[in-house]
């Protein structure tokens, strides 16, 4: 007879649940340690450096969405936030031209925007909402991205705040998806199968 998974857990035990679709997942980049150790560090930052201002975050969906959320949190002085969802360059064009699916909701004319990024890799993306953003007349524009590929920038873009350097390697995991699966990974992992490129 199979045992009962967790049978071997004292009653009342927390029981880590792996999440499903985690078949086809390789070794771990960032472990849940490190991305609370680089949340709390980016926050604590962004609380001091924002001190006084409008700080508004600007999440850019859905690659920032867990990000953002554990972000907000790591964030001690007032803050709002809004969202944009863009279909991403790869399946429009390869010029960077990003189209917006989901515009914001709300005026950023006169507010401190912080963009909120996922990842960045060839930085297309960041700098078409950047050069959009700038339009709109914000007090101020900066961006955070939850990790950075380096040696893979086309685009010159500054990032204000970075939480992990990776890898010029696909990774999932943390809100970042291949096709959609692998988003609700507590990690970030690459891919047990050969690596592709974003
Ligand atoms: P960029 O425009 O090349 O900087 O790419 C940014 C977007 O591509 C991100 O918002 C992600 O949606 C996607 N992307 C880039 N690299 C990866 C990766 O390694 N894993 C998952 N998504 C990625
Ligand atoms: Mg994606």
């Amino acid at each position: 007879m199979t045992a009962p998974p967790h049978a071997d857990l004292p009653p009342g035990h927390p029981v880590r649940v792996m999440p499903r679709g985690t078949d086809g997942v390789g070794s771990v980049l960032v472990d849940q340690a490190a991305i609370e150790r680089e949340v709390a560090r980016l926050g604590a930052q962004i609380s001091t450096d924002y001190a006084g201002k409008r700080l508004h975050l600007v999440g850019v969906l859905k690659g920032s969405a867990l990000f953002v959320a554990d972000l907000m949190r790591a964030i001690s002085i007032p803050a709002t936030v809004d969202f944009i969802s863009i279909v991403p360059y790869a399946e429009t064009s390869s010029s960077g031209v990003v189209r917006i699916r989901k515009d914001l909701d709300d005026s950023i004319e006169g507010k401190d925007v912080l963009v909120v990024e996922g990842i960045c890799a060839s930085g297309l993306t960041l700098s078409y909402l950047l050069r959009n953003f700038q339009t709109r007349n914000p007090a101020s524009l900066k961006v955070c991205t939850f990790l950075a590929k380096q040696r893979e920038r086309r685009a010159d873009v500054h990032l204000d705040y970075v939480g992990c350097e990776v890898p010029d390697i696909f990774v999932v995991g943390y809100g970042l998806d291949r096709e959609e699966r692998y988003r609700n990974l507590p990690y970030v992992a690459r891919l047990a199968q050969p690596a592709v490129r974003a």
